[in-house]
């Protein structure tokens, strides 16, 4: 068995919140070479999307684990002190426990984590977002496992033929349920549709009970009970024989859906699938960015990255974006590119209600 662990954090953002520094990825890649040295770990890549780091790592030591959780914490922690002697920006904006306590989850960072039998070939696809949030993913992971006209391997190939259970969190009453695709397809996406509250976090096979998706659901906010940062999500995907193949999983993100998390985390807009040399959202601090490096597993070593939306293919997706970015902007502080007044995670609201509570008048 190998666990494949995704954990990321925006330790401090260069320029503003734009990008990751070189030397806070070298720190990541640092910490985490000598953690592969002394057998903790059995291989890594530390990557970014935008001003947040990801620390992909590959161990025997099953997920939970508080040595990985510790490694990856004390990894940010000293991450952290380079971007203070930077004086990036927002140094250590994640990481909001005053010390780690034996999990990372509900410290801060956002986490994605998976147990697998290796496959005598196991590609894996593991995206990295930015200025976006926990349930993003609600709607390319519905497209991959449950909609044919998007994975016609559900129709035609027998080992999808069965469909996919998805496990779906209540992120504010943390509550979970496990739901079947295709059949309670029509309850799952009255949750699914309401990504600011319910997320997909996992994803299996119905036929073998193997997992197929795991994504980060974790709320900064409601963590903190405040802005703090917008919970930028991660999501490992495997692909191929009994899940979906590579093109399939790759196929929803063809359309810019929108999510929330733009400028201030404050606004939605169209989330863009960009190559690594793109992924660093300056433009109103985006639009939404997502990259997907693709690995093959062999023995729990990462064989990769393939830079996966570095294709042609999605150019047509990146202009769209575009076009549907210049549309939300011109709607200004309008809804629905601002977000509903409980979602903006900045707001004068209460300050401004109280200013002018004695103007207000009964009406007639
Ligand atoms: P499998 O070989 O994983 O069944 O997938 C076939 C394929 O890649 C078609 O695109
Ligand atoms: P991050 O959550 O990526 O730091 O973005 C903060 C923001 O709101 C930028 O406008
Ligand atoms: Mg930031
Ligand atoms: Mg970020």
């Amino acid at each position: 068995m190998v666990t494949v662990s995704v954990i990321k954090a925006d330790v401090g953002g260069f320029v503003g919140h734009s990008a990751s520094h070189p030397d806070v990825l070298d720190t990541g890649r640092e910490e985490l070479e000598r953690a592969k040295q002394r057998g903790l770990l059995t291989d890594y890549h530390v990557s970014y999307c935008g001003d947040d780091m990801f620390l992909i790592m590959t161990h025997d030591r099953g997920e939970d684990n508080e040595e990985i959780h510790r490694l990856a914490w004390d990894t940010f922690i000293k991450a952290t002190d380079v971007a203070k002697k930077l004086k990036l920006y927002g140094a250590g904006q994640d990481l909001l426990a005053d010390a780690f306590s034996g999990n990372i989850r509900g410290a801060g960072p956002g986490s994605a984590e998976m147990t697998i039998d290796e496959r005598p070939s196991e590609p894996i696809l593991v995206f990295m977002g930015d200025k976006t949030s926990a349930g993003a993913f609600n709607l390319p992971l519905y497209k991959m496992f449950a909609d044919p006209f998007n994975t016609p391997g559900l129709v035609i190939s027998d080992p999808l033929h069965h469909g996919f259970a998805f496990e779906i969190h209540d992120v504010k009453e943390h509550k979970k349920i496990v739901l079947n695709a295709p059949d309670d397809l029509y309850d799952m996406l009255i949750f699914l549709g309401a990504p600011s509250r319910y997320a997909v976090k996992r994803v299996f096979n119905r036929s073998t009970g193997n997992i197929a998706a795991v994504s980060s659901t974790d709320k900064l906010s409601l963590i903190a009970g405040r802005y703090v940062g917008k919970d930028d999500p991660t999501m490992i995907v495997r692909a191929q024989g009994e899940f979906p193949a590579v093109g399939e999983v790759l196929e929803p993100f063809t359309n810019p859906f929108i999510v929330e998390g733009w400028m201030r985390g404050s606004h939605q807009g169209p989330l863009m699938p960009v190559s690594l040399k793109d992924a660093h959202p300056s433009r109103f601090d985006g639009p939404s960015r997502l990259v997907c490096l693709g690995f093959q597993l062999a023995n729990g070593k990462l064989v990769g990255p393939r830079d996966m939306f570095d294709d042609p293919g999605f150019d047509e997706a990146r202009r769209k974006a575009n076009e549907v970015a210049n549309y939300f902007r011109s709607l200004g502080p309008f809804e629905p590119h601002r977000l509903p007044l409980d979602e903006m995670e900045y707001t004068t609201m209460p300050m401004v209600a109280a200013k002018l509570a004695e103007r207000w008048q009964p009406l007639e």
